[in-house]
């Protein structure tokens, strides 16, 4: 498949079939990198988490922006009162999003603590009644996010999937892991399997995908059609482009710092290139960097040894090749800032 056969407009069945999808990401899903994303063929792209209250009470408007690239763009909301959420959904749909994401899978403390995202999956007939609320208050479709659920000891995911159906939901984002367990596993497709088995709406399986091979396994076990790429698409925007052509891509490293480019240019464009921009885009490069220096051109005998672990719970083997493939692997905050300039002052091979 090619990017452009993945256009929104273009897919028949509805926004969440066959999809994959840029899962939601707070500061990974910014703005500029949805784009990078879209470019190399994220089919969905989705706002960072945007708090419901705050929404309505007139703050995180930045966060409802998309770009015109982003032609099937969706907003996250969470939060725990229906009539709240109902209401952050409407500003959400009349500021363009295509579709409202409800976040009930956030693991954070502070926001588990206020009885929103995640501390939802303990409260089934509440996290109904939101939905069923949005449902009544926009136009656009509805998603849903959710975990398997809160604790080891209460996977609840397939009952609260058939709660949401009924609800009215047009998708679910089913992450293949609790709340308690955060990334210490790998995700559990077959609880995915059984949701999706269950209810009648479409499922994107989310949870480790990070290579072609992953995908086509995934793909094969189980009957999922529509993915959530998080963590592979901070490592390797271009996942979305070996996963649409079923065959891994290894860049070289001039074609790496061409993509960090690529970032750098689209941050400029959105944050501004004076001062004030220039330093909002080196905050959010240095981040990245944090990610990026986890690429590794992972084999299918990688894969296949590993299997069923991910390889993305597996250590990043140490990098061999030039100085530029040694420094862009470099963990070290300093060599991230010497990246940063160098990106900046275009001087890397090949620019
Ligand atoms: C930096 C970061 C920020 C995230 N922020 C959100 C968020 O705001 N909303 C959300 O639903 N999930 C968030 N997630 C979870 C991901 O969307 C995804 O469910 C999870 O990482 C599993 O997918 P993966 O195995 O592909 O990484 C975040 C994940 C990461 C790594």
């Amino acid at each position: 498949m090619t990017g452009a056969e993945g256009d929104a407009e273009a897919r028949p069945g509805g926004l969440f079939q066959d999809v994959l999808a840029l899962s939601p990401m707070a500061m990974g899903g910014n703005l500029p990198y949805r784009r990078l994303c879209r470019s190399f063929g994220a089919q969905l792209t989705c706002s960072e988490m945007v708090l419901a209250h705050k929404l309505v009470a007139g703050g995180e408007r930045p966060l409802l922006r998309h770009h015109p690239e982003e032609d099937a763009f969706g907003v996250q909301i969470a939060g725990k009162h229906p009539e709240v959420m109902a209401e952050a959904a409407r500003l959400a749909e009349a500021a363009g999003a295509r579709f409202v994401d409800l976040n009930f899978g956030c693991p954070i403390d502070l926001i588990v603590k206020r009885g929103s995202g995640a501390a939802l999956l303990q409260r089934p007939g509440r996290l109904a009644d939101i939905v069923a609320a949005v449902r009544a208050a926009v136009a656009v479709p509805v998603s849903v996010k959710l975990r398997l659920g809160y604790s080891e000891d209460r996977l609840n995911v397939v009952d609260l999937a058939k709660r949401c159906e009924e609800a009215g939901a047009d998708a679910l984002g089913v992450h293949g892991r609790t709340r308690a367990q955060r990334y210490r596993q790998s995700a559990r497709w077959e609880l995915i399997e059984e949701t999706a088995a269950t209810v009648g709406i479409p499922v994107l399986g989310n949870g480790d995908v990070f290579t072609p091979w992953d995908l086509r396994r995934r793909r094969a076990e189980t009957r999922v059609r529509s993915f959530l790429i998080a963590r592979g698409a901070l490592i390797k925007p271009w996942i979305f482009r070996e996963l649409l052509d079923d065959s891994p891509w290894c860049p070289t490293a001039a074609e790496r710092w061409a993509i960090m480019r690529r970032f750098v240019d689209l941050a400029l464009e959105h944050f501004g290139d004076d001062e004030k921009g220039q330093g909002r885009v080196e905050r959010f490069f240095l981040w990245h960097c944090g990610f990026w220096c986890r690429y590794h051109p992972w084999q299918e005998e990688d894969f296949q040894a590993l299997w069923p672990e991910s390889l993305l719970q597996a250590r990043t083997p140490p990098a061999e090749g030039d100085a530029d493939t040694l420094l862009l692997a470099s963990p070290e905050e300093d060599d991230h800032r010497l990246i940063w300039r160098r990106v900046l002052d275009r001087d890397y091979p090949g620019a």
